[in-house]
């Protein structure tokens, strides 16, 4: 091994520290749906929506898996009887589940309307909301920007009020058992991270970064000019101590993430109405009258509620360049 200069030796301390992933599943294309179990399930935050099974969803053209997109979408021809069942709706889970990983979706999409309630996140679906933590990475309700991460965990979790990240905290108790469960958000500071300025920009990259000791979210939109080569290219192995600040960092300073986050499914939904997006936020976001009557009467509303995603990419096995190996 040669080292001939400090610049190159401080290029490998920090190469000897990466944070380095290989791709261990690549969700796309027309076998999207096989890595997840469509769940039909009550609606958890009682949103007017039926969660359909895989083949009504197929023959209702509610998930559509083609070469470059694949689509989740709510029903946007059926106008319900009030006394029926709500909207046809999709909410899938992974069947595997995941500790240490990156997960980089690569998003074209993300449903907007007033009465939608959107979400991709991470938690394992058998413990919660009795445990196992709870990651929201992108979640919104009737298009309020920006989009706001946040985890939500057991009593003992809280947040640094300063820390490295671009978004900007709203609390920094993470339990769910207080503050009707808003758990520690961080707002993004963009508003092209959700809803119709993120549809417009033609989407971006949302990436969470489970580490043993750490959370991050990561996000581009779509025009960013400083989206890593590794994620742009979809490489085969990353490396996100090169990526700069996240918008969210979550520590374990002061939580426990062993003790606080289990084995997490991905699980990607959406809600309409419901406790969040039918609540004051409907009428404060400028959406007219009561939302369960605006789902039942508007199915056109929701021609737009839908996710396209052009991937979703799973990196694992976090281990430590050998330097020796590596430029000897
Ligand atoms: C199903 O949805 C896809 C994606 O939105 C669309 O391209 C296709 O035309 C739809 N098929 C039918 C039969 O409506
Ligand atoms: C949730 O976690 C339990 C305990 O770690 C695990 O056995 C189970 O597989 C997970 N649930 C699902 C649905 O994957
Ligand atoms: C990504 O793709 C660009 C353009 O094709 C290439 O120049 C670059 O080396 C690639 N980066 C990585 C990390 O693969
Ligand atoms: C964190 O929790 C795990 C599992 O409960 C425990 O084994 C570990 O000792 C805890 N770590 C600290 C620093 O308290």
């Amino acid at each position: 091994m040669k080292i001939s200069s400090p610049v190159f030796l401080s290029f490998l301390v920090a190469s000897a520290h990466g944070a380095t992933y290989t791709i261990s599943d690549i969700v796309a294309g027309p076998k999207f749906f096989d890595f997840f179990e469509f769940q039909t399930i009550p609606d958890p935050v009682h949103g007017r929506v039926n969660y359909v099974d895989r083949t009504t969803a197929l023959k209702q053209n509610l998930t559509f898996a083609g070469d470059a997109n694949s689509i989740v979408r709510a029903d946007f021809k059926t106008v319900l009887n009030p006394k029926g069942p709500g909207r046809n709706s999709v909410r899938i889970r992974s069947k595997k589940t995941y500790m240490t990983h990156v997960a980089v979706f690569d998003v074209h999409h993300m449903p907007q309307g007033c009465g939608t309630w959107p979400a991709i996140r991470e938690m394992n679906v058998s413990q919660w909301p009795n445990g196992g933590g709870l990651v929201d990475m992108l979640e919104g309700v009737n298009d309020q920007t920006p989009n706001v991460v946040t985890l939500h965990t057991n009593e003992g979790c809280t947040m640094p009020a300063s820390r490295d990240q671009t978004g900007i905290s709203r609390q920094n108790n993470c339990n769910r058992l207080i503050n009707n469960n808003a758990g520690c958000g961080v707002e993004s500071p963009t508003t092209k991270s959700y809803g119709p300025p993120f549809n417009s920009n033609g989407g971006g990259w949302y990436i969470v970064e489970r580490a043993s000791t750490y959370i991050k979210i990561f996000f581009w939109p779509r025009d960013s000019t400083s989206v890593p080569d590794d994620v742009r290219n979809g490489s085969i192995s990353i490396n996100t101590d090169m990526w700069g600040t996240p918008i969210a960092f979550f520590p374990d300073t002061s939580c426990n993430m062993t003790q606080q986050f289990s084995n997490h499914n991905i699980v990607i939904g959406l809600s309409l109405c419901g406790d969040w997006a039918g609540g004051l936020s409907f009428g404060e976001s400028g959406c007219p009258g009561n939302c369960v009557d605006f789902v039942n009467n508007n199915p056109g509303a929701f021609t737009d509620a839908y996710f396209d995603f052009a991937s979703i990419r799973i990196y694992q096995s976090r281990f430590k360049r050998n330097v020796i190996e590596t430029n000897s």
